[in-house]
């Protein structure tokens, strides 16, 4: 028998799992982590009664990719998360391995939640359900429904559902990924009263017919008048210059009538780093963002039995020439010791969970970060001659050193370091950079050393409470 969350049961051994990653020193500090267990996507980012609505895929038990539950947290300023409980248990024989990744919407004053039942037959063979669920005032998502059954024209790869509700012909669609033979693609569904789901096709997209095997977590917006798809798709890059799996957008027109995505822009990668994955948008109103799984598919991040699995920040959303711009929240009142100097050179002794702002970047600069007492450092940023380099000593062996190139003229570094990442936003979010980093203990300065002097300003975050509730 497969376990699954009994609150009742388990709420002491989580607890006391809790407490252990309390203790750990690569716990992230501000990020979204996990309460126990493994975290992996975000899951229903969206709008709310008030409150940004945030879940993440969570295996409760331990370290592991196992039976996902969602956890469900929210926030008012898209910095503090308060953890708000399991939301999602896979209790029905149609979630029987599982409730996998979806999306979220507020419909008539309730929080609908669409996702994928990982189900499998008694031959052990998965035949994917796409369900429709509803945030009840139990603080717990019920009244699941079975909405679009296994797709027989594509493999069981069919998961990840994305709501999207089309103002101009009154309809609901549905973005789905899935594996058309050996390839990813993206197929459309959609209904008028969210309960009967017409199936309309495969999404043409021009040029990507053959684009990696499979594409997870796709997620569409309308932003700065352009249609914004995003998704995942797995394969395409050589696991050494560039994660095997990447995750990124395209900019066009999508055509609901003629299920296609007229492509404008090519494909881009929503961040250069080193882990960064299924990616989700959330929308209001007036704006549009984006949260990310600081991991991937392929990597274990444990170290001593401890998941150190951890969400991205929030990255606000806007298209100019053609390319997204992604910028992270105003932090200005979670900084506490601001400093500010003009300087080419600035240590400091001691990283602590902190934000750095380098403005008037000219030639020539390097950050190290983590810096131990022989000069050594884990982690390494270099701009030189139009060309910004992050190196990484690996951070599962701490074997091979891996590097990361953007091409481009840099005059901005806004740079957000936690305990285990760290995220570099190059010229107002034109370009990002993230990456889990596992200092060791005598890994502790920060060194920013430049032929010319820069302006610098930076500052620690405050401690972000996030507290134990399930
Ligand atoms: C992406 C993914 C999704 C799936 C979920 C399961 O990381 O594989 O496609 O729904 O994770 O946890």
């Amino acid at each position: 028998m497969i376990k699954v969350l009994d609150k009742n049961r388990d709420k002491k051994d989580l607890y006391e799992a809790y407490k252990l990653e309390e203790r750990n020193k690569y716990r992230q500090f501000y990020h979204v982590h996990p309460i126990s267990g493994l975290l992996n996507d975000p899951n229903g980012f969206c709008y709310y009664n008030g409150y940004w609505y945030l879940f993440y895929q969570w295996h409760p038990f331990g370290p592991f990719h196992g039976q996902k539950h969602w956890y469900m947290t929210r926030s008012k300023d898209l910095i503090e998360f308060e953890n708000m409980g399991v939301g999602l248990v896979p209790e029905e024989i149609f979630e029987n391995r599982g409730a996998y990744s979806g999306s979220g919407l507020e419909i008539d004053g309730k929080l609908n939640v669409f996702y994928t039942g990982n189900f499998r037959d008694n031959n052990d063979i998965r035949r994917p359900k796409q369900v429709r669920a509803v945030l009840g005032e139990d603080g717990k998502i019920g009244h699941k429904k079975v909405i679009i059954g296994t797709n027989k024209d594509f493999t069981e790869h069919q998961r990840d559902p994305s709501i999207y509700y089309n103002p101009l012909d009154k309809t609901y669609y549905i973005f789905l990924g899935a594996q058309d033979m050996d390839k990813g693609s993206i197929i459309l569904y959609r209904s008028k009263d969210l309960d009967a789901w017409e199936y309309r096709g495969k999404i043409k997209i021009k040029g990507y017919k053959d684009f990696g095997y499979m594409w997870e977590c796709p997620s569409f917006a309308k932003v700065d008048g352009k249609d914004l798809l995003i998704f995942s798709p797995q394969g395409l890059g050589d696991g050494k210059n560039s994660n095997r799996d990447l995750n990124g957008y395209l900019i066009g027109k999508m055509d609901f009538e003629n299920v296609e995505f007229v492509v404008e822009e090519d494909f881009k990668r929503l961040d250069h780093g080193f882990e960064f994955y299924a990616s989700m948008i959330g929308k209001s109103q007036e704006k549009t963002y984006l949260i990310s799984w600081l991991g991937l598919p392929d990597v274990n991040l444990e170290k001593n039995g401890l998941s150190n699995s951890s969400l991205s920040l929030v990255r606000n959303l806007e298209i100019r020439d053609g390319r997204l711009y992604q910028r992270p929240q105003d932090f200005t009142e979670k900084i506490i010791e601001s400093k500010k100097t003009t300087s080419n050179k600035l240590e400091v002794k001691s990283i602590k969970p902190m934000r750095i702002l380098i403005e008037n970047v000219m030639e020539d600069i390097k950050i190290d970060f983590f810096k131990d007492k022989n000069g050594s450092s884990p982690l390494i940023l270099t701009y030189r001659e139009e060309s910004l380099l992050l190196e990484r000593l690996d951070i599962i062996d701490r074997k091979n050193w891996e590097v990361r190139i953007l091409e481009l003229k840099v005059d901005k570094l806004e740079i957000f370091i936690d305990r285990s990442s760290v995220e570099i936003f190059v010229n107002d979010g034109g370009y990002t950079l993230s990456t889990r980093i596992f200092p060791e203990d005598e890994e502790e300065s920060l060194e920013i050393s430049s032929n010319d002097k820069v302006n610098i300003e930076y500052g620690f975050i405050g401690k972000i409470d996030t507290k134990f509730t399930l």
